[in-house]
């Protein structure tokens, strides 16, 4: 049976990490023996709630009211062994404490990828990767979208080179889940 989080997600159309996105998250974090997470985007806390299953501590950072609640309300009945740490705050302004993580996860606003990748990569550790999901856009193409979704396209391929040209950073890109970049620390 599915789990309840991804019951409820399909139920009232809250976006979450595809199946076979996580399934490569998952086989990230045992790859690198990730052992802390922080995720930027909770949403009602289906991927904290999975890598926490893998034994990670997960601190997590949701901006909307009522997702924070949902995903408090989940986490007091599912994380069991208490390893999410649910932050409600912007991820682009919060200035509260944190500790230095062996994965971020950035899953949220996708205009602001580069600001968040500028702002949180402070907090990884040397050998720690950074992955994005949502980097092919559910392959929308310009030339059949809004004057919004057409911006936020052009934000999403700036930031793809913003990481392909990034001097201390070095990015794969991965078809997985709604396209996803794994980037690591170029080694010296
Ligand atoms: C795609 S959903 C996250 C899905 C979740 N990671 C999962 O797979 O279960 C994106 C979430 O990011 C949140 N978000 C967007 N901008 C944010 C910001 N600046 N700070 C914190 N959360 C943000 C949205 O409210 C939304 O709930």
């Amino acid at each position: 049976m599915a789990h309840p989080l991804l019951e409820y997600a399909k139920a009232h159309h809250v976006p979450i990490i595809m199946e076979d996105g996580l399934s490569f998250l998952e086989s990230l974090i045992k790859k690198h023996q990730v052992k802390s997470v922080l995720e930027i985007g909770t949403a009602i806390g289906y991927s904290a709630l999975a890598m926490a299953s893998l034994g990670c501590t997960v601190d997590t950072i949701e901006k909307d009211e009522a997702m924070f609640r949902l995903a408090e309300g989940f986490m007091h009945t599912y994380d069991i062994e208490k390893k999410v740490h649910l932050i409600h705050a912007d991820a682009l302004h919060y200035d509260g404490p944190l500790e230095t993580y062996d994965l971020i996860f950035i899953d949220a606003a996708k205009a602001q990828y580069k600001k968040f990748f500028e702002k949180y990569t402070s907090y990884l550790n040397p050998k720690g990767i950074v992955v994005c999901d949502n980097l092919r856009f559910h392959d929308l193409k310009p030339e059949n979208v809004n004057r919004h979704t057409k911006q936020l396209l052009k934000k999403i391929e700036a930031f793809k080179s913003f990481l392909k040209d990034h001097p201390t950073f070095e990015t794969v890109f991965f078809d997985h889940g709604d396209g996803m970049s794994v980037s690591q620390r170029k080694e010296k």
